[in-house]
C-alpha cells in the first residue's frame, strides 16, 4: 500500500493508492493539557480553536511547513494514517512532499513522525514539484515549467525541466501572515479583537490583492478593545486589501526573484506556456490578475488548487520502485528514508 501525505501547516491531506480513503482535514489538535491526553484532531479540533476552558490546549503543530511541536505531528499523523490504512499486514510506503527550503533536522523531525506508525519506507518530493506533477504539468521532459505553491505557512516558487529545480525559491509570508495582518490592522483601526479563525474566514470571504472590482463586506465578530464587551461589525474589500498590501507585495517580489534568476532558454518555456498557481490561497481574489499585470506572463489557477500537492504525490507514487532502487536518473522523488 502506498499513502501520498501533504502535511501542511493549515490542513493535511492523504490519498491511498488501492483504495478510495481519502483525508482532507485542518492540521490541528487538541489536547488536555493536566495529562495530555488526545481529544480532538482535524475537522474536529478546529472548532475548539479559540472556544477552549483553561485545561484544554488547541494548536496547529506545523509551522511554515515544518514541525513545531514533534510529539503532536507524530500523534496527528498517526491518527490521519490510521484513518486511511485499513489494513496492516503490509506496511505501508509513504510519499510525502517538503517545502524547498528546509533543514536536514527539519527533514528527519517530519520523516521521524511518519516512520512512528510503522512504514515500510518514507519518500520526499519538494512541494513545488508536487504541485507541477498534481496540476498536469509535464516537467520530466527538457522544458522549462514554473509553478507557485501558494499555502499558509509557506509560498513555494519553482521553475522545473528534466524532473529537477532549476530555480526555487520559499517564503514563510503566507496565508497566515495575511491573517495576522488582519487581525492586527482591526484591531488598530476598529478596536475590534478577532480570533485566528475569524480572521481566516473573512480572507476567504473577501479579501482581494487588487483594488477590488465590487465591494464585498463581512461581518466580524469580537471583543471591543477598550471596553472588554462583545461586539461585531463590518469590514470591506477595500479595507482587508489595505491590510494585507505589504504581503501581497512580498510574494510578488519572490516571484520576480525567480524570474530573474531564470535561465533564458527556460524562461521562454515559461512565457509560452504561462505560470501555475497552486495551493489554498491561490484561490484568493486578484492573484492571477495581480501576477499576470506585473510578469507580463500567463497565469492559471491549477483545477483543485488545495489538492494539487497531495495530488502529485500521489501521481510521484509510481516513482517508488525506481527510487528505491536508484534505477532511474530521471527521478522527481529525492531521498528514500
Ligand atoms: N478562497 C480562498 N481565498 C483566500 N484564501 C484561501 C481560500 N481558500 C483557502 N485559502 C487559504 O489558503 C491557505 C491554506 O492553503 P493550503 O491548504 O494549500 O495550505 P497548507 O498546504 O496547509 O500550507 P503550507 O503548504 O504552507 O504548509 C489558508 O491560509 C487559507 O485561508
Ligand atoms: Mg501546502
Amino acid at each position: 500500500m502506498d499513502i501520498a501525505l501533504d502535511l501542511g501547516t493549515a490542513n493535511s491531506r492523504l490519498r491511498v493508492n488501492n483504495q478510495q480513503n481519502a483525508i482532507d482535514q485542518p492540521s490541528v489538535i487538541a489536547y488536555n493539557k493536566d495529562n495530555n491526553e488526545i481529544l480532538a484532531v482535524g475537522a474536529e479540533a478546529y472548532q475548539m480553536l479559540g472556544r477552549t476552558s483553561a485545561k484544554i490546549n488547541v494548536v496547529f503543530p506545523l509551522e511554515g511547513g515544518v514541525i513545531a511541536e514533534s510529539g503532536l505531528v507524530e500523534e496527528m499523523v498517526n491518527i490521519f494514517m490510521a484513518e486511511v490504512c485499513t489494513s496492516r499486514v503490509v506496511m505501508p510506503r509513504v510519499v510525502a512532499c517538503i517545502p524547498g527550503e528546509i533543514t536536514e533536522v527539519e527533514k528527519r523531525a517530519i520523516v521521524g513522525a511518519i516512520s512512528s506508525f510503522g512504514v515500510r519506507r518514507v519518500l520526499l518530493i519538494e512541494a513545488a514539484k508536487a504541485a507541477a506533477f498534481g496540476s498536469g504539468m509535464d516537467i520530466m521532459g527538457p522544458h522549462g515549467c514554473m509553478v507557485v505553491d501558494m499555502g499558509a505557512g509557506t509560498i513555494d516558487i519553482a521553475v522545473m525541466s528534466l524532473g529537477g529545480m532549476s530555480v526555487s525559491k520559499t517564503i514563510k509570508t503566507a496565508g497566515n501572515t495575511m491573517d495576522e495582518e488582519i487581525i492586527k490592522y482591526v484591531r488598530r483601526k476598529h478596536g475590534l479583537i478577532i480570533g485566528k479563525a475569524m480572521a481566516t474566514s473573512c480572507k476567504e470571504a473577501i479579501a482581494c490583492v487588487i483594488p477590488p472590482e465590487s465591494e464585498l463586506t463581512f461581518r466580524l465578530k469580537g471583543r471591543d478593545s477598550l471596553r472588554g464587551l462583545p461586539r461585531a461589525m463590518e469590514v470591506n474589500s477595500t479595507e482587508i486589501a489595505e491590510a494585507i498590501g505589504d504581503i501581497s507585495a512580498t510574494i510578488l517580489n519572490a516571484i520576480m526573484d525567480v524570474i530573474e534568476d531564470t535561465p533564458p532558454e527556460l524562461l521562454g518555456d515559461v512565457q509560452m506556456d504561462g505560470i501555475m498557481l497552486t495551493g489554498g490561497l491561490s484561490q484568493i481574489k486578484g492573484m492571477k490578475e495581480l501576477i499576470e499585470k506585473e510578469t507580463g506572463i500567463t497565469v492559471h489557477v491549477a483545477e483543485n488548487p488545495a489538492d494539487s500537492v497531495v495530488a502529485g504525490c500521489f501521481e510521484a507514487t509510481k516513482f517508488i520502485e525506481e527510487a528505491e532502487s536508484q534505477r532511474a536518473n530521471l527521478n522527481p522523488l529525492m531521498t528514500v528514508y
